[in-house]
């Protein structure tokens, strides 16, 4: 059986990695029992402009959660990132850019990449940028996105990255919950030769009358071609940043004030807000990115996630950056213009670190050994992976064929809300199973419940909660604190609930399952069945929709969407085709359905409510298993929709 099998903890890691196993035990021991002494110590690998005097003062209580970590202490984050580095790293390599063409690269080093975060911040503040003020940033995988978080964490501002693939909706809405005041974009983009309308999105999304709170937008040139230009408003990031000066100091910063706002998607509703603050952020990603990497000096780390992933906020460009390490940052798709382009790119930059998601590895698998042809990838010293559960087969490929059997895999589970990894082999630690995210990192107490909350020991599956606060914990959402108690602290009183279940075996290793709420993973990305659904009745021939998570192959899932469409409407092709670009319209590419299927009426209880579960058991063709329907209002839906479904295939 594959995932019966064990990788011991390579020879030379067992003694010279940042933790071993027995140091893992200790300190892990120590970091439950005395968080304090724990992470005081911890944050001392980070500058403070005021040291703290207080480590933890956190409530997980029912209606009163309040998270604060070192919060008398005072710091920045782009000078922990850059300025700390300059004396002993300057000329060291801060970001490898690698284009979408292969023919396309750039380098910044620690100086330079300081100077254009100096530039770009006096940008903002010469627009009128402030503490405390939000700046979305909408743009390509290019170091300018890098340049502008930095810039906004030099002068306090509070960055909201919004992912390019989403559409003039998407951004739209996180502008009017946020109150932006000023977007940062680019004319367009380009992944795997395709072309990303990025300034013409935000000049939609701006054209909405109920946004009222953006006066600037300034546009980096990518491609040099746009539609059009609205000189009132647009400022070309180029001439901006020649006039501004070099130099630019940084603000003093509270530990607890907000650093972003990161959109994510939950179980109900419209995105939610998730806002971290500053220094338990930092401190956390600075410490988790050393030691589950265990990054050695000069190694050159690349992380696939795109900067509007929290992915690629903690572990592409903070907790690197301020480790004083060399990133590669890639514009483009790991098999584009050939199928071995991800493997190349690991031999030119000699790649040892490289941290990519499930999703990509099956993808890439699928092709066959054309994927490393031609490549040796001696580089590597170590894989990651993350966003969802990996299954056996794919752990076991990356590891044999990216990683040439050498390599040891830390599957790092996380979320938006955590800020850093949570639950991860450390590589010098613990012996690994492919598909177990294995052991809880230094400060976090997971245990698992049954649906009453009763706590499950030993064997068994359940909830995945988390007891007590770790540093680089989500503070709030944004403008909405009342969700945030609801959506995490009131399912389980007391705890934080992740939405995930994991199991727990014999050796007492974590296995994450998967979502138990509705929200579905689609290539590593969160996505809320509520969200898909509102987008589908906003349509104007769609009366009722529900949307299934299903299998597949490559995405980890796939959305299956049920509709009834208003009277006198009549499915077909052209229809099919209409809703699938009106989702993507709505939310982005991303959110297309895979399957519409329309029907006449949805299994419905007799007090109305729609009952996914038969909905789900026919989507994934397990109608054999449907279970008990007797409270159903019409029971004879179900057989029309199990026939509708075999049609559909
Ligand atoms: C959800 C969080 C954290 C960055 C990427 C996604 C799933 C994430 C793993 C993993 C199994 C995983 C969970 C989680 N997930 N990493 N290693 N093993 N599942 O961030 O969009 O906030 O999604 O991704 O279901 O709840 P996100």
């Amino acid at each position: 059986m594959l995932d019966g099998r064990r990788y011991e903890v390579p020879s030379d890691l067992k003694t010279s990695a940042y933790i071993t196993s027995s140091e893992y035990e200790k300190k892990y021991k120590e970091s439950i029992e005395n968080p304090d002494k724990f992470w005081n110590e911890q944050a001392r690998n980070i500058e403070w402009i005021k040291p703290f005097t207080k480590v933890k003062n956190t409530s997980f209580e029912q209606g009163k959660i309040d998270i604060k970590w070192f919060e008398d202490g005072q710091l920045n984050i782009s000078q922990n990132c850059l300025d700390r580095h300059l004396a002993t790293k300057g000329d060291d390599i801060a970001i490898i850019w690698e284009g979408d063409s292969p023919s396309l690269s750039r380098q910044m080093t620690y100086k330079e990449l300081h100077e254009q975060v100096c530039r770009f911040a006096n940008v903002l503040k010469s627009q009128g940028i402030k503490k405390g003020d939000v700046v979305v940033i909408y743009m390509p995988m290019v170091p300018e996105a890098a340049v502008a978080m930095l810039a906004c964490t030099r002068i306090g501002a509070i960055h909201s990255v919004i992912f390019g693939g989403f559409s003039p909706e998407a951004i739209a809405g996180r502008i009017i919950d946020s109150n932006a005041k000023l977007v940062i974009t680019s004319d367009e983009g380009i992944r795997g030769g395709k072309i990303i309308p990025l300034k013409k999105n935000v000049d939609a999304a701006l054209a909405k009358p109920e946004i009222t709170t953006v006066e600037k937008v300034i546009v980096f040139e990518r491609t040099g071609h746009h539609d059009a230009w609205h000189s009132e408003r647009d400022i070309w990031w180029h001439e901006a940043v020649n006039a501004a000066d070099p130099y630019c100091d940084y603000e003093v910063m509270d530990a607890e004030s907000p650093l972003f706002i990161l959109y994510t998607s939950g179980s109900t509703g419209k995105p939610k807000g998730v806002l971290h603050s500053t220094a338990g952020y930092l401190v956390y990603t600075t410490l988790t990115f050393k030691t589950v990497f265990n990054y050695q000096p000069k190694d050159i780390f690349w992380c696939t996630a795109d900067v509007g992933w929290i992915t690629g906020h903690s572990y592409l460009v903070y907790g690197p950056l301020s480790n004083g390490a060399t990133i590669v940052m890639y514009e483009g798709i790991p098999s584009y213009p050939t199928p071995n382009r991800l493997s190349q790119i690991v031999d030119k930059y000699q790649v040892n670190i490289l941290y990519t998601a499930p999703t990509a590895i099956r993808a890439l698998m699928a092709q066959g050994d054309v994927v490393v042809e031609n490549t040796h990838r001696n580089s590597l010293k170590l894989l990651g992976t993350v966003g969802e559960p990996i299954n056996p087969q794919a752990w076991i490929w990356y590891h044999e064929t990216i990683g040439n059997s050498r390599c040891p895999i830390v599957d790092t589970w996380w979320q938006t809300e955590t800020g850093g990894f949570l639950i991860t082999p450390l590589p010098g630690a613990h012996a690994l199973k492919p598909g177990a995210a294995m052991k809880p990192f230094f400060g976090v107490q997971p245990a698992l419940v049954d649906n009453e909350g009763n706590f499950i020991e030993g064997e068994g599956e359940g909830n995945l909660v988390i007891m007590d606060s770790w540093p680089s914990q989500a503070r709030t959402l944004y403008g909405d604190h009342a969700r945030f108690e609801e959506a995490y602290f009131a399912t389980f009183k007391n705890t934080y609930f992740s939405g995930d279940a994991a199991k727990r075996d014999a050796d007492g290793d974590i296995w994450i399952t998967g979502r138990v709420d509705d929200v579905l993973n689609i290539s590593g990305h969160r996505l809320g069945t509520a969200e898909v659904e509102s987008a589908l009745v906003a349509h104007p021939k769609i009366a009722e929709a529900a949307v299934i998570g299903v299998p597949h192959d490559i995405k980890g899932q796939a959305i299956y969407a049920y509709i009834t469409l208003n009277a006198g409407e009549e499915a077909d092709d052209a229809l099919y085709l209409e809703v699938k670009n009106w989702v993507r319209n709505e939310i982005g590419a991303i959110a297309t359905p895979d399957y519409i299927h329309a029907t006449k009426g949805l299994p419905k209880t007799r007090s109305g409510k729609i009952m996914r579960r038969i909905l789900r058991k026919i989507a994934c063709d397990e109608a054999d298993q449907l279970g008990d329907i007797s409270t159903l209002a019409d029971p004879s839906v179900v057989e029309k929709l199990i026939s509708e479904y075999k049609c559909l295939l």
